[in-house]
């Protein structure tokens, strides 16, 4: 793998990166077809990441396909797929972490304290090895996306960093690996998610400054679901994550959410610029 990047990098080949834990969907392939478009050769990686996942998280029935991920991949022009073990990404006695501080310890940070190590860790793992000039991530993990642009500034990777935009079914739901763990019924109240950030994007644009009048009918236009739990849900600015109390015009916001059906924890947002 190393050797045909390293030679397409000698031959002045702009290479991008499309991190992925594969279960290879049509988000992940929005992001292949978007480092395509910025770069010659297209890696793409995938590994289930265990210093993201908690004890009491799903790494072990996290859904796995590795033929079929690798027939998507080479449907969809992937030059290089990457595909690790854990010992190769984590050998015995492994102790080195990227925190970024603060930013991790917010939003999806409260419920998951130790995930945003876990991912900027093996992101500047990804970058270290293969070194591209760009990579894709989805805006469907905001905070990610965020937490990475940050530790790419701060450590200097001089790595480019690309949002591609949310991919949704019909009806709304944010394509997620995780999607397979609901039931019809959970299935159907979570389209409820992207109807309450449609509501309140509506809200906005219709005079509404207030990111708690905001917040509560997000909430409660959740709470008509039976099956759903709310975990957050939260206005912060789009660039930097702090909390808005007040809209203002020309800064762009971020409205995320966090909400359970079952035993699935889905995560969904919506960019609001005025
Ligand atoms: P994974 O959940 O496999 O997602 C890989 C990339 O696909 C992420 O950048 C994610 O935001 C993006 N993605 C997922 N669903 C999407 C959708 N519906 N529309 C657009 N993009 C979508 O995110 C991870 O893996 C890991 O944390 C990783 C970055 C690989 C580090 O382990």
């Amino acid at each position: 793998m190393q050797m045909i990047v390293r030679e397409s990098r000698r031959r002045g080949k702009r290479i991008g990166l499309v991190p992925t834990m594969g279960f290879l969907h049509e988000g992940h392939k929005s992001l292949i077809q978007k480092a395509r478009e910025v770069s010659d050769l297209v890696v793409v990686s995938i590994f289930v990441n265990p210093t993201q996942f908690a004890p009491n998280e799903d790494f072990d029935r996290y859904p796995r396909d590795m033929e079929r991920d690798k027939a998507i991949s080479e449907s969809v022009g992937v030059d290089v797929l990457f595909t690790p073990g854990v010992e190769e990404m984590y050998p015995a006695g492994f102790s080195t972490y990227v925190v970024s501080e603060g930013m991790s310890s917010i939003l999806e940070g409260k419920f998951r304290p130790t995930h945003f190590r876990g991912v900027a860790t093996i992101v500047a793992k990804l970058f270290l090895i293969i070194q591209p000039d760009a990579a894709v991530f989805g805006q469907k993990d905001a905070q990610q996306c965020a937490v990475i642009k940050h530790m790419v500034r701060d450590l200097n990777f001089g790595v480019a960093i690309i949002a591609a935009p949310i991919v949704r079914e019909d009806d709304g739901l944010a394509i997620s690996s995780r999607n397979i763990y609901l039931s019809p019924e959970e299935r159907n109240d979570a389209a409820i998610l992207f109807y309450s950030l449609r509501k309140a994007e509506e809200m906005i644009r219709g005079g509404e400054r207030y990111a708690a009048a905001v917040m509560r009918e997000v909430e409660k236009i959740i709470r008509t679901k039976r099956t759903a739990m709310i975990d957050y849900v939260a206005v912060n600015d789009a660039e930097s994550l702090t909390e808005i109390s007040e809209l203002q015009k020309e800064k762009p916001v971020l409205i995320s959410l966090a909400v359970r059906f079952g035993k699935t924890r889905l995560i969904d947002n919506i960019i609001v610029q005025l």
